[in-house]
């Protein structure tokens, strides 16, 4: 997948590009490139947001700073699904990072203060997407959770094995994974239920299936 995250601070990037799954898939199965706005921004000093029309606090970011971004880099309008990081699009869940996972080529924009100017929505992207019922200080976090759950679900991203059953996956009928416990047997009286000690794996996985939740 070739995903590339429009941003203010493409440094902040450095520290996911190191994580694993992320370090794992980058420059095989992903394709990351981080472009700042103010590189290609067609204001002087590079200004790349604005006051809003109708007055009220805080700064937007101009729609022609985020055209100007996109040509830049793709020519013109892409083709491919580009994605606005804003509290009012569609709430990210497994589901929609699978979905996404299944792209081929994908852009996220990021923006921050008050916001995208709404055009940049509207007409330069085909979708928006959320993290969560609340309001960040930027799209940079966002962009970032969204980079380490697509990375995850790619090709060679995880151990054999271990991203198939996970919260919220087919297996797990989207329910929430079982418990896990590793050592001591026993911390301050708090005992590890006998049957994941036992080494009878029917019984194991029998547990763990009643402990889904
Ligand atoms: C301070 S927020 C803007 C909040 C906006 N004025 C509002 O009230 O909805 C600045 C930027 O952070 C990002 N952001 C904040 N919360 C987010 C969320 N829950 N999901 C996705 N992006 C978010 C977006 O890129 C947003 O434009």
């Amino acid at each position: 997948m070739q995903l590339d995250v429009f941003t203010l601070v493409p440094h902040a990037y450095a520290w996911l590009t190191e994580q694993r799954p992320v370090a794992t898939v980058l420059g095989a199965e992903l394709d990351l490139r981080l472009f700042s706005y103010r590189d290609t921004t067609p204001l002087r000093s590079g200004q790349v947001d604005d006051e809003p029309y109708g007055g009220g606090a805080g700064m937007v970011l101009r729609v022609d700073v985020v055209a100007a971004a996109l040509e830049a880099v793709y020519g013109g309008q892409p083709a491919h699904r580009v994605i606005a990081l804003t509290p009012q699009g569609r709430q990210l869940t497994q589901g929609v990072v699978e979905e996404l996972a299944k792209e081929e080529r994908m852009t996220l924009l990021t923006s921050r203060f008050e916001g995208f100017d709404e055009r940049i929505v509207e007409h330069l992207c085909n979708d928006s997407i959320s993290v969560g019922p609340y309001v960040l200080s930027n799209g940079d976090l966002p962009a970032m959770v969204l980079v380490d759950a697509i990375a995850r679900r790619l090709p060679g991203a995880l151990a054999a094995g271990s991203g198939e059953v996970e919260s919220f996956s087919d297996e797990l009928g989207g329910a929430l994974e079982y418990p896990h416990y590793t050592r001591p047997a026993d911390f301050h009286g708090w005992r590890v239920p006998d049957i994941l000690l036992s080494g009878d794996h029917a019984g194991v996985e029998r547990w763990r299936k009643e402990h889904v939740r």
